[in-house]
């Protein structure tokens, strides 16, 4: 049987290489439609947890998953060696930058080398991490080709871009559209296929190095557009002009506007680093990308920018930032979700505690035990009027729902407001971005 009529039959095995955001939803799909799949991971506490059907990822109920795994549909293993029974394997590995903003695709190669142990007639072979194009076909393929193995005959090898967006309940990585693109036309047919089993919507197109640009220029048009505003936001605060009323008025224009969001800067794993994906690999085809590179700066000073908008707001109360005790809210780098990695609230806080202030947070969502958290060394605390009235300024750097804003307002001499959570409401406690 080919292997396409093992996947329209769903006798295919399928597996999942990385069980974090992107792999541990992929593989309940997977489960979900009906697929045999096994997510292997190097972090044997989260295998244990898979395999004891315990969720860790907020968008992955348990309820969920332990139905999958009851069933046997869904199984976990740290052992790469289950890939031989396997038909196809998804990779979601992490694809960080090094400190000097190159790519560091290690997690992939380490996870490609396996592969390459296992990999047998009428696999198939796709990539998810985001990465620079050319990767599938100039790192990966050669690792998987031989002269008697080839892609598109033998076996079949496409990148297709993850686009989850971590808390996002209306898209979830069931219905967000799949870009798909093989090595080969064949290689495009047979991933295709995997995915439509699982998922709503499939975007087929030309290549693997057209997917990979896809997903960089999503997210280069987010940092951009991001880094805009931002700009936008600095300009209107030396004009005294409040820019998210701007923005809500610019909203109503019903086509050719898209509005963004000021804020404290960048966070996640996205947005602060995909964007330099493509401009690494721009500049070694001798281009220079210079919006990437312009809105990375924006973006990355607004960190200093809040603190220097902190320590205005304490002036006006006749306090320094040095020895002042500053209430950061929100830690996690976005809203209602648990994810601190890259949160602008590390820096905030960072430079907070150099310029001598006694820094504190709350965060109903982020895990105090985080590791980037515990490194941060600032204490977690609750919002009881005596904690809030023993700060002198409180600053909004994540807008999570649950939390009492008004009560923050009453309490707090001042507060800094980086994510308009006080919209509509007049105070000269509040300053702005
Ligand atoms: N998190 C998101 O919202 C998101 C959205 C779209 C795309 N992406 C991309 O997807 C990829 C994965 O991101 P993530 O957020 O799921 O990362 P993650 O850190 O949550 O999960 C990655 C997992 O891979 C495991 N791992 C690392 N090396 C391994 C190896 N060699 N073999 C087996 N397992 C290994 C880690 O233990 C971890 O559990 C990245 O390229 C990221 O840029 C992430």
């Amino acid at each position: 049987m080919s292997l396409i009529e093992r996947l329209r039959s769903r006798e295919a095995r399928t597996a999942v290489i990385g069980l974090g955001y992107v792999g541990l939803p992929l593989a309940v799909e997977l489960a979900r439609a009906g697929y045999h799949a096994v997510g292997i991971d190097l972090n044997t506490d989260k295998v244990q947890r898979v395999g004891a059907g315990e969720s860790y990822i907020k968008d992955v109920p348990s309820d969920e998953l332990k139905k999958f795994v009851s069933s046997g549909h869904l199984v976990a293993s740290t052992d790469f060696a289950v890939l031989e029974t396997c038909d196809t394997v998804n990779i979601c590995v992490p694809t960080p930058l090094r400190k000097t903003r190159d790519p560091d695709i290690s997690y992939i190669v380490a996870a490609v080398e396996e592969i390459r142990k296992y990999i047998h007639p009428q696999m198939l072979v796709v990539l998810e991490s985001t990465t620079y194009p050319g990767t599938t076909e100039e790192v990966i393929l050669p690792l998987l080709e031989r002269d008697d193995f080839h892609v598109g005959e033998e076996f079949f090898l496409a990148f297709s871009p993850e686009r989850v967006d971590p808390g996002n309940p209306r898209f979830t990585t069931k219905n967000i559209p799949k870009v798909v693109g093989g090595v080969t036309p064949r290689c495009t047919e047979v991933a295709s296929e995997l995915y439509s089993a699982a998922l709503a919507t499939i975007v087929p197109v030309s290549s693997a190095r057209v997917a990979e640009t896809v997903k960089l220029l999503e997210n280069t048009f987010r940092s951009v557009n991001i880094g805009l505003v931002n700009e936008i936001a600095l300009m209107c605060n030396k004009m005294d002009i409040d820019v998210w009323e701007v923005i809500r008025a610019a909203s109503t224009k019903p086509f050719g506007f898209l509005p963004f969001f000021p804020g404290p800067g960048l966070g996640g794993h996205c947005i602060p680093i995909d964007p330099f994906y493509l401009s690494w690999k721009a500049k070694l085809a001798g281009f220079e990308a210079r919006f990437i590179e312009l809105a990375g700066q924006i973006n990355g000073s607004m960190p200093e920018y809040v603190v220097t908008r902190v320590g205005e707001a304490l002036n006006m109360h006749r306090k320094a930032l040095n020895g002042s005790r500053v209430l950061v809210l929100g830690v996690s780098y976005k809203s209602n979700i648990d994810d601190v990695r890259e949160s602008p609230a590390l820096d905030v806080m960072r430079l907070l505690k150099r310029h001598g202030a006694e820094v504190v947070y709350h965060d109903s969502f982020a895990n105090r035990e985080d590791p980037e958290l515990e490194h941060a060394a600032v204490e977690a605390v609750d919002l009881t009027p005596e904690t809030l009235a023993g700060c002198d300024c409180a600053v909004v750097i994540t807008g999570h729902g649950g939390v009492d804003y008004a009560s923050v307002l009453e309490h707090v001499p001042v507060v800094v407001d980086t994510r308009n959570v006080y919209e509509g409401i007049r105070s000269d406690k509040i300053v702005r971005l």
